[in-house]
């Protein structure tokens, strides 16, 4: 949601503070913050544009203990007074990601206390009740009274003006790493914040603490008691968080696609069979009592859910549900002991799926698997199995890679039911795992169609509405598509299943409505090519994305982009990258900004 960073150094480190917000300006970008203890004093910068502006207001600032923020608005309105750091009496200053669910009580003992209030956020209440422990012990002991009196989520980076060497940071909720330099440290909301300073890096663990000097750090559990946590070298490079040839992340990643998808099917593809280990040492004792699939994600990963639903019922043949994880948790469902509950997540922290998995497990489900792109993050470690996928750190805000290699973990996981359940035979197996192999190289071709999905994407530039069809497994990908086109380019766009058109949406289709068709040649493909028509004699331009051996061809009104191959049960994972360039060229030609979308950031750690 925010991002976060932090350095206690022997050099200037507000260099290290703007390049590691910068790293994270895809969290939120609102505003943005540092301050820096300097001779004694707490100088503090803030902008209420991007962290770029920040860089240039902060040009002369220096010091050696800082922390940084790069906000996306929650409590308050994007503006420099609510932007962070916080601070109290010009003693403590305070960044912080999360949210606090009881600052309105908090404010007001601390306003009978005599504490001023210049925001209107929920963090200000942490740097004063910090302050107001402050007198009574250290930095890092008022921290942890604070802490005892917070309820909700929060990463937070502390310093005080009369401690010049020191820095103290805590989560519960929200992430925060601690990187360990040659006599300097850092925090930050993730590696790519660090990677300029740093490759070994601790993830602290729900609740604790850590007091840092530039040659030491201590870290403290919730229970107050010293700890030891293992320190790990991130395998992140510095390339996969460059934007490199590319004009916008979102391109990088629509590209990075084909080696993503390597990535995550590479044990898979090595070996000559699947396994449910891939999932877990404990899924070859839990999968064979699984009786149905219970999916909860939101967005994106949502709709990689909803296409895994008609693999696991027509391969595996188990019963799948896929649920919003913000509507789940507020209804009342029957738990069956024997769901296999599968959360779906880029990040990891999406405060509403995480919250889901934990109403499931609540409610009696202990067979819980994730799949998601960041390891150590709070649903991989809250699930006991996992799928890992790998498609390296995602910048850009309308997630691409991710969706794709988490579809092709859950192919993953419907075969590997499939096996468990008897409905996968050797050869069936066998044809699978090489349609698997080919799927980068199937994705490499799709991805060539680029410079005619730019020219096509002219025809969307001044229109306000489209509509996105699909059939079956591809319905969920029209979805995708319109989700695309509407976060990053501002345009309505709406999906349905093709069939259901002439109950209603087909009121809405004129010249003015441009309709995407995702066309596979599959069962549904003659059914789908009616519903065309249906939009053609209405006056709808249609934009067809059909398999190279449907025989639809271009003509008045009606304009066909070949797909390379036809890729059976896969063709849902093919079919997404054409609209995400479609969605991505629009963009460009309404010149929105593509990466850091209005209103929106990347991991949504709030409900
Ligand atoms: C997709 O482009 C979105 N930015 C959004 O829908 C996203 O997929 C959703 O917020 C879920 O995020 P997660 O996968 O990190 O849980």
């Amino acid at each position: 949601m925010c991002g976060i960073v932090g350095a206690v150094a022997k050099r200037n480190i507000v260099p290290v503070l703007v390049n590691g917000l910068l790293r994270l300006e895809y969290r939120g970008y609102d505003s943005a913050g540092l301050v820096v203890v300097h001779e004694g004093k707490l100088e503090r910068v803030r902008s209420a544009g991007r962290v770029a502006e920040l860089g240039q207001k902060s040009a002369n600032t220096s010091g050696e203990v800082g922390i940084a923020h790069t906000r996306w608005a929650t409590h308050g309105k994007p503006s420099e007074r609510n932007a962070h750091p916080h601070m109290s009496r010009e003693l403590i200053a305070v960044v912080h990601n999360g949210i606090i669910e009881n600052y309105e009580e908090l404010k007001a003992e601390l306003s009978a206390q005599g504490y001023e209030f210049t925001s209107d956020t929920d963090t200000e209440v942490i740097a004063h009740l910090i302050h107001s422990h402050y007198a009574q012990g250290s930095l890092l002991v008022a921290t942890q009274m604070a802490l005892t009196q917070l309820v909700g989520a929060y990463a937070i980076g502390v310093i005080a003006a009369d401690n010049p060497h020191l820095m103290v940071a805590a989560r519960k909720g929200s992430p925060l790493l601690l990187g360990v330099g040659e006599g300097e440290h850092f925090v930050g909301s993730d590696m790519s914040a660090l990677l300029q300073v740093t490759r070994n890096v601790v993830y602290l663990e729900e609740g604790d603490v850590v007091e840092i000097k530039a040659d030491s750090f201590r870290i403290f559990d919730m229970a107050g008691v010293r700890v030891q946590r293992q320190m790990h070298v991130s395998e992140l490079d510095n390339d996969s968080v460059e934007l490199g040839k590319y004009q916008h992340y979102m391109q990088k990643e629509i590209h990075e696609q084909p080696q993503a998808l390597a990535n995550t099917l590479e044990s898979v593809c090595n070996s000559q069979s699947l396994v449910p280990g891939i999932f877990g040492a404990e899924a070859n004792d839990i999968f064979p009592h699984v009786d149905n699939i219970l999916i909860l994600a939101c967005g994106t990963s949502n709709h990689a859910g909803q296409v895994a639903r008609y693999w696991l019922e027509e391969v595996a043949g188990i019963p799948c549900n896929v649920e919003i994880a913000s509507e789940y948790r507020y209804r009342t469902s029957v738990p069956n002991p024997k769901t296999l509950v599968v959360t779906i997540s880029q990040s990891g922290e999406t405060a509403d799926t995480l919250a889901a998995l934990n109403h499931a497990k609540a409610t009696g489900h202990s067979y819980t698997l994730a799949i998601c792109n960041v390891p150590e993050s709070a649903i991989i470690r809250q699930s006991k199995l996992r799928l890992l996928t790998r498609a390296g750190p995602e910048i850009g805000v309308a997630s691409t890679k991710a969706f794709t290699t988490q579809l092709a973990g859950l192919f993953l996981l419907t075969l590997v039911m499939a096996k468990v359940r008897g409905r996968l035979d050797e050869t069936r197996e066998q044809q699978f795992l090489h349609e698997l192999r080919h799927l980068p190289t199937a994705m490499q071709k799709v991805l060539e169609l680029e410079p005619q999905i730019a020219e096509i994407a002219a025809h969307f530039a001044d229109k306000h509405h489209a509509l996105f069809l699909g059939r079956g497994m591809h319905y969920p990908i029209a979805a995708e598509g319109a989700l695309k086109l509407k976060e990053i380019s501002y345009i309505h766009a709406e999906a349905y299943p093709a069939g259901e058109l002439k109950h209603g949406p087909l009121a809405l289709v004129d010249k003015d409505m441009p309709v995407v068709s995702v066309a596979p040649n599959d069962a549904l493909l003659e059914k789908l090519k009616s519903n065309l028509q249906e939009v053609r004699a209405r006056g709808g331009e249609l934009f067809v994305f059909a398999d190279a051996d449907t025989h639809i061809h271009s003509s008045a009104g009606i304009h066909i982009l070949q797909m390379p191959e036809h890729a059976g049960f896969l063709s849902p994972i093919l079919h997404t990258a054409p609209l995400q360039l479609l969605a991505y060229y629009v963009a460009l030609q309404k010149g929105t900004d593509v990466d850091k979308p209005r209103n929106l950031a990347k991991s949504v750690t709030v409900e």
